[in-house]
């Protein structure tokens, strides 16, 4: 059994008796935890408000009479306040910082002595490992002519318990996957700014500001954003969402800031505006680069003082809003170009977090794709997956594309390839298709031009050197209607040159050494890869002519 060295503050209430004679008829935790046999202490660190002398004295004076093998060290802590969180805190991280810790050690923090705030702080530095100890509780025990009661031992090292541990980071997952929709997205900085943004949200009331092209989940974020803050009680009202673009014109600043009866022609009867209807709750402005420069005046104001004046009002009204902008434009050139104010976006662009487009998240399309499939699945009623070769081929394609609207353009692109499959099987031919389709959409030239999607397991281990020839060698048997046919156009210069004709038969064995066959070509070329293992393929040989 080891022996133990504890911190304890000085009971400055709990360690004084009555009188000094009645002392030894009363339970005092620190006199207490040096009476237990089976938990030697070798030493007692006891800290002490400077001013309690004569108290420590006699405690230590007793210690030496219960427990004479344990030493005693007496640290005079100066705090002028022990309720006082900060002072209490910093004073015992500086005690923790210096103490000169060793491993071979076991240390215990009494937690029955000094103020509530005291234990506070002392439990928060033995979690965060400033204290590498476990916390011991003494208490007293009815009937107990010895007075030395009872004590309790807590490992705070939450490792050592599963469940909690395991909760913990549910939770964790819970919000973190709240911003994310639940998909496991893989692109580190994404995860990263994930996580800030999720911070941000709890922590702070300011603005956020969220900038990316279109399509990479602007909208979509700032409404999540509102649901955590919703979920950490940091708003209570309503999540009041406005696509900036759409207030034009006069109407512009009615709607936002609203307007009293016969504030205008037409205002027959007054309207709140979507600033006051955002009271204590989250103002999204979706395209904030598009409000009007009279608008902008206004809202730096609402945001400031959190009061503006409706149209026609003779009287401010108040709206305590979080806001959120969004905008695909670049802010600062628009400042540039006087259509943006500076002194609004220097309030709005505290918090700035900028959505990468979905090239800068590749490792993300896979995830992306399985959350996608789940939501058409659920709206259409039925499992809808791709089969092995068109997922292949998919994420083939979908990996090399620029895909123009980013996560819109990929989404609706999932969303016609599950509609159009029959019982929820998305075959090769209709990722072919939906290809064609995405081409034309950007005026891409038609079919017969088109580029060949070698799978990537293939591409990734190839040359570019090589993954060309094979491109095109892939190409030429795509088009044509036998091995033999493809062979003769491939080999069209070195045919000449033999006595005998072998093309179908040298086309053959250039194929087989990237695991391809012609039958695998022809019904979608990832059919015969899954079966190859590329690492242990031999080198391709250039499509050279060899005698053999
Ligand atoms: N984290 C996400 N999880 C799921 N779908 C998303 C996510 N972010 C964006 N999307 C989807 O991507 C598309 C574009 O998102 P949106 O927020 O409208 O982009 P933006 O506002 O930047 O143009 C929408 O279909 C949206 O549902
Ligand atoms: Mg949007």
């Amino acid at each position: 059994m080891g022996s133990y060295t504890v911190f304890s503050f000085l009971g400055t209430t709990l360690d004084r008796a009555r009188t000094e004679e009645k002392r030894w008829g009363k339970w005092r935790p620190n006199i207490a935890l040096c009476q237990h046999e089976e938990l030697p202490i070798k030493k007692l660190i006891l800290l002490h408000p400077p001013s309690a002398l004569p108290l420590l004295h006699l405690v230590c004076r007793d210690i030496a009479i219960v427990s004479p093998t344990t030493t005693i060290e007496p640290v005079p802590l100066e705090v002028n306040d022990p309720w006082e969180f900060e002072e209490v805190f910093s004073a015992l991280l500086d005690f923790s910082s210096t103490y000169p810790f060793e491993d071979k050690e076991e240390y215990l923090l009494h937690m029955t002595t000094g103020t509530h705030v005291a234990q506070i702080c002392l439990f928060l530095l033995a979690e965060a490992r400033y204290f590498p100890a476990k916390l011991i509780q003494t208490a007293p025990v009815e009937h107990d002519e010895s007075k030395k009661g009872s004590y309790r031992i807590i490992d705070l090292d939450l490792s050592r318990y599963d469940t909690i541990a395991q909760r913990f980071s549910f939770r964790k997952r819970e919000k973190l996957s709240l911003l994310k929709s639940g998909i496991e997205t893989r692109n580190e900085d994404f995860n990263r700014l994930i996580e800030q943004i999720e911070f941000v949200a709890t922590n702070s009331p300011d603005p956020i500001l969220l900038t990316g092209a279109t399509g990479t989940g602007k909208s979509h974020l700032a409404r999540q954003i509102y649901e955590v803050k919703r979920t950490h009680n940091k708003v209570l009202g309503p999540l009041v969402e406005v696509n900036c673009a759409t207030l034009r014109g006069d109407s512009a600043m009615s709607s936002l800031f609203g307007h009293t009866k016969g504030a205008f022609t037409g205002a027959a009867t007054a309207r709140a505006g979507l600033l006051l209807s955002a009271h204590k709750g989250v103002l999204f402005l979706d395209e904030i680069g598009e409000l009007g420069l009279d608008e902008q005046a206004m809202l730096l104001r609402a945001l400031e003082e959190k009061r503006f004046l409706p149209m026609g009002a003779d009287r401010e009204v108040t709206s305590d809003f979080q806001l959120i902008a969004g905008t695909n434009r670049d802010l600062r050139q628009c400042v540039r170009e006087k259509t943006f104010r500076e002194d609004l976006l220097a309030r709005i662009d505290l918090w700035s977090f900028h959505l990468p487009s979905l090239r800068e998240r590749r490792e993300d399309i896979e995830p992306n794709l399985e959350y996608e499939l789940s939501k058409i699945s659920g709206r259409l009623g039925m499992k809808v997956s791709f089969s092995t070769e068109a997922r292949l081929l998919f994420l083939s394609f979908a990996n090399k594309t620029e895909w123009y609207a980013n996560f819109r353009g990929f989404n609706a692109s999932i969303t016609r390839m599950g509609t159009l499959s029959a019982h929820g099987r998305i075959t090769e031919n209709i990722v072919r298709d939906e290809i064609q389709r995405l081409k034309r959409q950007r005026g891409e030239p038609p079919p017969e031009e088109d580029t060949v999607f070698l799978p990537l397991q293939l591409t990734d281990s190839l040359d570019p050197f090589d993954r060309a020839q094979l491109e095109e060698v892939v190409r030429v048997c795509l088009r044509s209607s036998s091995l033999s046919e493809a062979g003769r156009e491939l080999f069209s210069v070195s045919r000449t040159r033999k006595k005998v004709s072998n093309d179908a038969d040298r086309l053959r064995k250039y194929l087989s050494r990237f695991g391809l066959t012609w039958d695998g070509i022809r019904s979608g070329i990832s059919v015969t890869l899954t079966t190859v293992d590329m690492t242990n393929r031999e080198e391709p040989a250039p499509l050279e002519y060899s005698e053999d």
